[in-house]
């Protein structure tokens, strides 16, 4: 599957990006099971660590409009190269699966990778109930 269209989103949600402070633009485009998508941006605050990144702010807006399970997410940034999500952003999309397909490009090539490929032995809910 291409997954073009999802890049084109990502793109359009970047130019929403609120950077005061890092002017490093970072847009997200979520696909979720049901075929809706999901954009996201990062949105920056005074309060540094109070910054939300746009994988998140993409997260957040599906989860809240009653979207469970999700299918691919493309993300870009103002970089030439290609930007990898924060750990942070790791963890959280752990949540809602490891098969999430993350969507990249550099601007000449599309890269895939699955989340578990990124977050080798991710810490998940069954992780924490398991016994030892
Ligand atoms: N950022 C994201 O939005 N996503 C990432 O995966 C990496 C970092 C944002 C957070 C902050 O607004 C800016 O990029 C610089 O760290």
């Amino acid at each position: 599957m291409s997954y073009d269209f999802l890049i084109e989103k990502a793109k359009e949600a970047r130019e929403k990006a609120y950077v005061k402070y890092s002017n490093f633009k970072v847009g997200a485009a979520l696909l979720g099971k049901s075929g809706k998508i999901y954009t996201g941006c990062n949105i920056e605050n005074a309060s540094y660590g109070a910054t939300i990144c746009a994988e998140r702010t993409a997260f957040t807006k599906a989860i809240s409009e009653g979207e469970k399970e999700f299918e691919a997410i493309a993300i870009v940034s103002s970089s030439d190269d290609i930007t990898y999500p924060c750990g942070i952003c790791r963890q959280f999309m752990s949540e809602f699966g490891l098969d999430l397909k993350l969507i990249f490009t550099d601007g000449h090539k599309i890269v895939i990778y699955k989340l578990s490929d990124l977050l080798p032995y991710a810490f998940t809910e069954f992780e924490a109930i398991k016994e030892v």
